[in-house]
């Protein structure tokens, strides 16, 4: 194993963890849902399912990528995976590429589909690999997706990281090629509809927003860092809520995954009425395992589920699609920020 990349996937949980702590905005506040005090429905007939970038799931969130490459995050991925087992949720894995040359490094990630036989398990690698990596990364994990992730900020800020970034001609190259479906994400720095425009002529169908408001990489890589100061690109991006809200005029060009700093059922189900197809979770999930291990895991999916059931059975909503009719009002902020778009 590559001992400097693997420390740096250790420091990365380490940091990420010591960061959840300070709770960040991830702008759904600025979002109110209406109720409706006449459901007419019974709670029995709620359906969780909905899509993940084409493939059926029966719960409308996933475990989003974070680990794999050393040892300790080895054991976070096997402990992630049985919390997915037993839960029957999608999971994705961290960056692949350390592993791609590396055996022992690539047991780290497998260890997710050996506790995951039978369910989702998605790929991770960064947009600058191409077509031959992107399918051993799949043949690695017998992965059912792939994401490739967009990290231009984390990178320019980190003392190892690339400063090239002519990330086209992969992204169009490996969704047009690769025998899985891919999602093109972001990792917590929101997407903008000028890159939407351009992900839809590259043939993307599948986009996790990743917005600002939970794990920060900007502040991970400065905390990493010791020769430079790039703090000031720690508020760099738009939220969970603004990268939504400026997708909302691609619903019919993209399935959208919402993610960055979910916290709870609520978030979960406003993401959902905003327009997402389902909603990664990374954060909040490596802190409960750390802390409460797989039971606590299991626990906190499950009563996640539960709430999700309890909020759409008031706001009279059969299943998923029907959450999208829900009738919500935005603050100030969130509404001015929408209107500029136009
Ligand atoms: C991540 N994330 C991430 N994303 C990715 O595409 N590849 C990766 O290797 C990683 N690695 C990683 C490590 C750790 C420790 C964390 C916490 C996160 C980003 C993650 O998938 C997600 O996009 C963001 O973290 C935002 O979601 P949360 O954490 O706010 O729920």
């Amino acid at each position: 194993m590559d001992e400097q990349h693997a420390h740096r996937k250790d420091e990365h949980v380490f940091i990420a963890e010591k960061q959840y702590c300070q709770v960040a905005a991830n702008g759904l506040e600025q979002v109110r849902l209406l109720p409706n005090n006449l459901p007419e429905i019974s709670a029995a007939e709620i359906d969780l399912s909905t899509q993940l970038a084409g493939l059926k799931v029966e719960t409308p969130f996933f475990i989003n990528a974070m680990s794999g490459g050393s040892k300790q995050t080895a054991r976070i991925n096997q402990k992630l995976a049985a919390a997915a087992a037993q839960t029957g949720l999608a999971m994705a894995t961290g960056s692949q590429s350390i592993a791609l040359n590396s055996p022992a490094a690539a047991a780290s990630f497998q260890t997710v589909r050996q506790e995951l036989p039978q369910g989702i398990v998605i790929g991770n690698l960064g947009a600058g690999h191409g077509l031959h990596d992107a399918k051993q990364a799949v043949k690695m994990l017998n992965a059912d997706l792939l994401e490739l992730h967009l990290n231009a900020v984390q990178e320019i800020i980190m003392p190892e990281g690339d400063t090239e970034f002519f990330w086209s001609r992969n992204i169009r190259e490996v969704v047009q090629q690769l025998a899985v479906p891919v999602i093109v994400k972001e990792v917590g720095f929101g997407i903008s509809p000028q890159t939407l425009k351009k992900l839809k002529t590259l043939g993307v169908h599948y986009v996790d927003l990743s917005g600002r408001g939970g794990t920060n990489f900007a502040q991970i890589e400065n905390q990493r860092l010791h020769e430079m100061d790039f703090s000031v690109l720690n508020d760099f991006g738009l939220t969970t809520a603004e990268t939504l809200v400026a997708s909302q005029p691609f619903q019919a060009d993209f399935s959208f995954t919402a993610s960055g700093g979910i916290r709870t059922s609520l978030d979960i189900v406003k993401c959902l009425v905003l327009g997402a197809d389902n909603v990664g979770i990374a954060g909040l999930f490596l802190h409960t395992v750390l802390k409460e291990d797989i039971a606590g895991l299991v626990t906190l999916i499950n009563t996640l589920k539960q709430q999700i059931r309890a909020i759409m059975t008031v706001l009279g909503c059969h299943n998923i699609k029907e959450l999208r009719q829900v009738p919500y009002v935005l603050a100030p902020d969130l509404l001015s920020f929408k209107e500029q778009l136009k």
